[in-house]
């Protein structure tokens, strides 16, 4: 009897919480935390209902405001339980990554992401604020960079991609795109700050640049006659012009962000123009480099080093590893789970978004009931069963884990919600929960709860109603729906 009566008052929450028991806590919430980590204690709290009473205990204003958003979703979800919570987060970096380049959402779409990471106990928003498709960020400096190609001819990528890469401006009454000034990003930091949440800006650096070789061409690469790289993917590490652009940059980013951690991008850079660029070959017997992958990691130190003496860390995708990490940098996995395994071994702090589990651009369900999407199939039950850290990589380095949003094929608000609502809740109860607590069959009828919440506060979701048999099974790859068949599962 009393067991079910325990069963019974289990707790609609998302993420599920540390501890919960129906009666007072006997211990004083000092006693209680007294061994946790600096960072755990920083976010602990725990919170006693009595009757109609509610007693919050934290260390900290950051302490209170989780408990302040575990009373709003209970209240969401229900009455109030009776008893006690006493709760604290697993890993302190608990993080979503919007790439805002390849289709721009603006402030207001933001603003409402960010309410929905702190109802989730989530506290960090990288932004990808460039790429080949659209510069993204007023830059005092090099004002080109959004008068040139913060616009483009092309409502989706695809669009944009079929018309061979065409940029606009501002006033071209059929242009798409546009960009956040720097008011704009100060008051989204701002709005962030106040719930808890880091932004973290990523600016893309060496590959992904076709656009900032289109505003300023003075990074491109040139060939032997002096011919400019025109639309070159990569920007050219051998010119000083490169580096003026990138410090001045980052300068005014650092102005705009507080964040200790500077995303620099550093991933698939093809590096193709750069065998034949003087420039870069001058580089190369100036640094005494045997082939063009080593100018990489020189434009990886070089920036590191300048963010390093501004007082912040630099965060780079898994290539970084290829080609000489700085001390101090930290990488982050994103093909697959192997760059964070390697970072681990290596004595890196490391950051888990592999492909395979957490970018949530790919599909949710079957190709014929989805719209399109990326390759691999990331259920919600997929990107649940998810743990960060593998059996041997250090539980000291391993920052935190996030979720990743690249949006080549989400052009609205509404489908990125769709993308992200519940895939979401799943990874903060990954990065909150200790592993432990994490299951399945609790999670997903208070996931189902959290859903029609999340509707009534406007935000377009995902049907948990019409999954199918397929993504509720918790497979991955679609090819494995084939073996599925043959065991008698109907398409
Ligand atoms: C990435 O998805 N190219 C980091
Ligand atoms: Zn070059």
């Amino acid at each position: 009897m009393r067991f079910l009566l325990i069963l019974s008052v289990a707790l609609n929450l998302v993420p599920a919480p540390v501890e919960y028991t129906p009666e007072r806590a006997r211990t004083c919430f000092r006693k209680a935390t007294a061994k946790l980590e600096p960072w755990q204690k920083q976010e602990a709290y725990r919170l006693t209902v009595k009757g109609d009473k509610v007693k919050i205990e934290a260390l900290t204003k950051e302490g209170r405001f989780r408990a302040k958003t575990t009373l709003e979703q209970l209240r969401a979800m229900g009455k109030l339980p009776q008893g006690t919570i006493l709760d604290y987060p697993r890993l302190r970096h608990r993080g979503l990554m919007i790439d805002e380049s390849r289709s721009f959402k603006g402030k207001d779409f933001l603003k409402k992401q960010i309410d929905a990471m702190a109802l989730l106990k989530l506290n960090v928003l990288h932004l990808h604020l460039d790429d080949s498709a659209g510069w993204r960020i007023e830059i005092d400096s090099y004002p080109d960079l959004t008068a040139k190609t913060a616009f483009r001819k092309g409502y989706t990528y695809h669009d944009w991609e079929a018309g061979k890469y065409q940029f606009s401006t501002q006033d071209d009454p059929d242009a798409y795109g546009g960009y956040y000034t720097k008011e704009d990003l100060k008051e989204i930091v701002q709005y962030a700050k106040e719930r808890f949440i880091t932004v973290i800006p990523e600016i893309e650096m060496p590959g992904h640049s076709m656009e900032v070789g289109y505003a300023c061409p003075e990074v491109l690469c040139t060939l032997e006659d002096g011919t400019l790289c025109r639309g070159a993917w990569d920007l050219c590490p051998g010119s000083e012009a490169t580096f003026r652009l990138l410090e001045s940059v980052l300068e005014e980013v650092m102005d705009i962000f507080p964040s200790p951690f500077i995303h620099i991008g550093g991933d698939e850079a093809t590096m193709k123009t750069w065998p034949d660029c003087p420039k870069c070959r001058k580089r190369m017997q100036e640094e005494g480099f045997t082939g063009v992958k080593q100018l990489q990691g020189y434009l990886v130190r070089r920036i590191e080093a300048f963010l390093r003496s501004h007082g912040r860390r630099i965060i780079g995708w898994d290539e970084i590893l290829e080609t000489g990490v700085p001390d101090g940098a930290v990488v982050q996995s994103w093909r697959g789970v192997e760059g964070g395994r390697e970072a681990s071994a290596r004595g890196y702090d490391y950051i888990m978004s592999p492909n395979s589990h957490c970018y949530y651009n790919y599909y949710q369900d079957l190709i014929r009931k989805e719209p399109r999407a990326v390759g691999e199939l990331v259920s919600l039950r997929f990107t649940y069963g998810y743990e960060p850290l593998g059996e041997g990589m250090s539980k000291e380095h391993l920052l935190g884990v996030q979720a990743n949003l690249w949006t080549e094929l989400i052009p609205t608000p509404e489908h990125a919600e769709y993308m992200l609502y519940p895939r979401l809740f799943a990874l903060a109860e990954t990065a909150w929960t200790p592993p432990e607590k994490k299951d399945y069959q609790s999670f997903r009828p208070r996931a189902r709860m959290l859903l029609d919440v999340f509707r009534a506060r406007g935000y377009n979701t995902f049907d948990m109603d019409t999954e199918s048999e397929l993504a509720l099974s918790g497979f991955q790859r679609f090819e494995q729906l084939e073996n599925h068949k043959k065991n008698g599962y109907k398409d």
